[in-house]
């Protein structure tokens, strides 16, 4: 695909080629994301973040990503501090907001809005979230944290084996990882959740329909004894009509470190997206795993600095301009990374 000027709004929009493509971009941001050079490619620049859903990870690395390129950022937070409390439609809030911004990062809880807005705007939109539907720049970057996890341990993402656990039904970052996968042919999908929550049958016939191996469970234990990657997720408490109805599932499937060691090959990688629910009655990743090497989602998170500079980069066409605006960094940076 042509990246300049073009918005990111579903994985739909790519093929393997395009992935390729912004993980080297993404490579070459290291290392001002590692804070040891500096540029200033896109001084002038302003990123309009319009998050409508609580955010902190994808909010803060998409305004800090923006940053690390030189250019500045316009935020607002939930609906109350912007006008559509007062009635004002996207496709009005869309007009006026894309004349203040260069690109627009987005979240809302509605499906497809994210989409609605981008039609309205004169700027590139890059969808943080829609409701349950798709979450690209996640997927994105949990693809580029694989790749990175199994190479280091000397396989290849054709021969990946993987399985995703948890709420698979509106769980948006699974979805958008699921559309990304399909793209690597060889790879194996277990698909662990409880009958309720399970994967939009629409996404798993896409993947079967492209030859790949799709596998439905209830069992934890079983599903994560022959994978590479163990990627548990939070239960969308805030999509349910009730609490009651999401505390039948919190907690369903936890993994520790206890049964990490008895079931889970060695090395298994264990991802989330993150907010993992620390709560006593969720726990979907004990806090007894923080010691286990394997425990990528720090590494995850870190890479989704990297992930987005690229998508700023490739939108803003700026790629080959980002070294020529480059300088070392001269504060003190202490062994970060
Ligand atoms: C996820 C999201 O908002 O979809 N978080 C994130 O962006 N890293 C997952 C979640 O909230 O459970």
């Amino acid at each position: 695909m042509n990246f300049a000027g073009n918005h990111i709004l579903s994985i739909q929009q790519f093929e393997r080629d395009d992935v390729d493509r912004i993980f080297d971009v993404a490579d070459r941001m290291a290392p001002y994301a590692q804070r040891r050079r500096i540029t200033r490619v896109l001084e002038g620049a302003i990123l309009g973040s319009m998050f409508f859903e609580p955010s902190t990870r994808t909010r803060v690395s998409f305004g800090s990503a923006f940053n690390l390129l030189g250019g500045e950022v316009r935020e607002t937070t939930g609906f109350e501090s912007t006008a559509i409390a007062k009635g004002e439609s996207l496709f009005d809030t869309a007009r006026v907001l894309s004349g203040y911004s260069d690109v627009i990062a987005m979240r809302h809880p509605m499906e497809g809005s994210v989409a609605e807005f981008a039609a309205a705007s004169r700027v590139p939109v890059i969808n943080g979230g829609d409701g349950s539907n798709e979450h690209p720049s996640q997927a994105l970057l949990d693809l580029y944290t694989i790749r990175s996890e199994i190479a280091a341990r000397g396989k290849s993402l054709d021969q990946l084996r993987i399985a995703m656990v948890g709420d698979l039904r509106y769980g948006r970052t699974v979805h958008s990882l699921c559309k990304l996968l399909g793209l690597y042919p060889g790879v194996q999908i277990v698909l662990v959740s409880p009958q309720a929550l399970q994967m939009p049958a629409e996404i798993v016939e896409d993947l079967r329909n492209t030859g790949h191996s799709v596998l439905e469970s209830e069992q934890l234990e079983a599903s994560i004894s022959n994978v590479d990657i163990v990627y548990s997720t939070r239960i969308q408490e805030e999509r349910f009509n009730t609490q009651e109805e999401a505390d039948l599932y919190r907690g369903r499937f936890r993994l520790n470190q206890n049964i990490y060691t008895r079931h889970c090959e060695p090395n298994t990688v264990i991802m989330h997206p993150l907010p993992r629910d620390s709560r006593e009655n969720a726990r979907e990743l004990d806090d007894d795993l923080n010691d286990n090497p394997n425990l990528a989602i720090f590494r995850q998170a870190d890479n989704g600095l990297l992930v987005r500079m690229a998508l700023f980069a490739l939108i803003l066409d700026v790629v080959d301009d980002v070294d020529t605006h480059a300088r070392d960094v001269r504060w003190y940076t202490g062994g970060r990374f």
